[in-house]
């Protein structure tokens, strides 16, 4: 199998889900968003908008919401998380990188979730723990949502798509878990 530091760097890759309190460096950070904006993106519109939210006790409101719209939400998996005390969902990660996209725009949805991956791979290849976060996207549904948008400067017209959780990783990671196999139908 062809091997390069890219193709090891995706591989290698895998979900954080406990950080160190060390808050990441600036430089670092700015090359993760900086390789987030370097997603590819329908008809290049770039329709996308990076919020870094470092502020601990907000991270802990909008996880706190998103647990309390999500108990009422139709999945077992959801509910149980919603309904467990000690589950935070930014697993108290020191730096989340909100990605809103543009409501109006066409596919903003999925340039945003382009954008997030490139967000985890730059952070892998810079040797940081990261997670991709959706459950706390429930709290920008619920009543509070508004209210969120404003307090983290979301612009107007866009909503919150995806999150990420970034840190130093408290312990290794494992190999990628086995990937599943029969998926791929070649037709010639
Ligand atoms: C769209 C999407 C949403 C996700 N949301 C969450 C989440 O809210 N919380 C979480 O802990 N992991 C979340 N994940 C991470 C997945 O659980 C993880 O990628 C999967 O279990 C495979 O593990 P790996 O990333 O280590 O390969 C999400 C992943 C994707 C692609």
């Amino acid at each position: 199998m062809i091997e390069n530091e890219i193709l090891k760097n995706i591989k290698s890759r895998r979900s954080v889900r406990s950080f160190k309190d060390e808050q990441i460096n600036e430089d670092e950070l700015q090359a993760i968003l900086e390789a987030g904006m370097y997603a590819p993106s329908a008809m290049n519109q770039q329709c996308w908008n990076f919020t870094v939210v470092q502020n601990q006790k907000l991270l802990d409101e909008i996880s706190q919401n998103s647990k309390d719209v999500g108990k009422s939400f139709d999945n077992d998996h959801i509910q149980k998380l919603a309904n467990n005390e000690r589950f935070h969902a930014f697993y108290k990660a020191p730096t989340v990188i909100i990605i809103s996209g543009e409501e109006k725009a066409f596919l903003s949805e999925i340039d945003c979730a382009a954008a997030t991956q490139n967000i985890l791979l730059a952070a892998e290849s810079l040797g940081i723990g990261s997670c991709w976060i959706n459950f706390a996207m429930f709290a920008f549904s619920g009543e509070q949502g508004e209210t969120f948008n404003k307090q983290l400067g979301i612009p107007i017209g866009y909503t919150p798509y995806c999150s990420v959780a970034l840190g130093y990783k408290k312990v290794e990671t494992l190999n990628a878990l086995p990937r599943k196999e029969h998926i791929v139908n070649y037709v010639k």
